[in-house]
């Protein structure tokens, strides 16, 4: 695990955007994996600015999300597939039909959930996953758990998420509670993960990430065992380690 050291959010954002732009320069073609959430927003903001300036190709690329919201629709103001369209697939050159998010609106969750593991598996697994933490360890929405998860599955969110994901809606009551996530093997499949963190909030779970035990109590300490993970956090996310 490489940690980088970012000054604040700003910085933190145009350091993920930079090897998230190599990864698509020297390879045209790439699988990325995306993430929701605000931490990844001033990175996405950074790369439609270079797109725009002429410095990056989408047109090959094809991005594959970690996780949905069960039961949104995919215009749901709340839904990630709407998220992803309004902070950076409406404003790059990426081919709409290469982009894919969970089926949320599919009530089926194992159907929902075998066919995301099909694609993402016939695409090959991500080249460079992009993951933000929860504030518990999550990564995707596989929450603490006694076992890392394998595939796509349905989950049932903590009330910690709940409640800290409250804050993108109206009111709490509104949060779904359930959500479709690729599972942590999946993740771990990616050629190379890169993990971005801001703020105090997330400094507990950084430091268990990079440094405590890998156990499935904090699902992102598993990343100390991939062989290609890089973390860049800000100087508030990293206080405790
Ligand atoms: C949600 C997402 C995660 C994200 C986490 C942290 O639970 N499913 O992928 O990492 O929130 O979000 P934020 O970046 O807003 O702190």
């Amino acid at each position: 695990m490489k940690v980088i050291h970012a000054k604040d959010y700003n910085d933190m954002s145009r350091k993920a955007a930079n090897i998230i732009s190599a990864q698509v320069i020297l390879k045209p073609n790439s699988v990325l994996g995306l993430a929701t959430g605000t931490t990844p927003i001033g990175a996405y903001h950074q790369l439609i600015d270079w797109f725009k300036k002429g410095d990056i190709d989408f047109s090959q690329v094809s991005t594959y999300n970690l996780d949905e919201y069960r039961g949104l629709s995919h215009d749901d103001p709340q839904s990630y597939h709407h998220f992803m369209r309004e902070n950076f697939f409406d404003h790059i050159n990426i081919n709409v039909a290469n982009t894919h998010v969970p089926d949320g609106s599919n009530p089926n969750a194992e159907e929902a959930c075998s066919e995301y593991d099909k694609i993402v598996a016939a695409a090959g697994y991500p080249d460079l996953q992009l993951l933000g933490i929860g504030n518990n360890g999550h990564i995707g929405f596989n929450e603490p758990d006694d076992h890392f998860s394998k595939g796509t599955h349905c989950v049932n969110l903590t009330e910690s998420t709940i409640q800290a994901n409250s804050r993108l809606f109206d009111r709490i009551e509104d949060v779904p509670r359930q959500a479709y996530t690729m599972g942590v093997q999946t993740i771990m499949y990616a050629r190379m993960i890169l993990v971005i963190a801001s703020g105090a909030a997330k400094a507990q779970a950084v430091h268990d990430m990079c440094a405590g035990p890998v156990t499935p109590s904090c699902p992102a300490s598993i990343l100390q065992l991939h062989t290609n993970c890089v973390v860049v956090a800000d100087e508030e996310a990293l206080a405790l380690l």
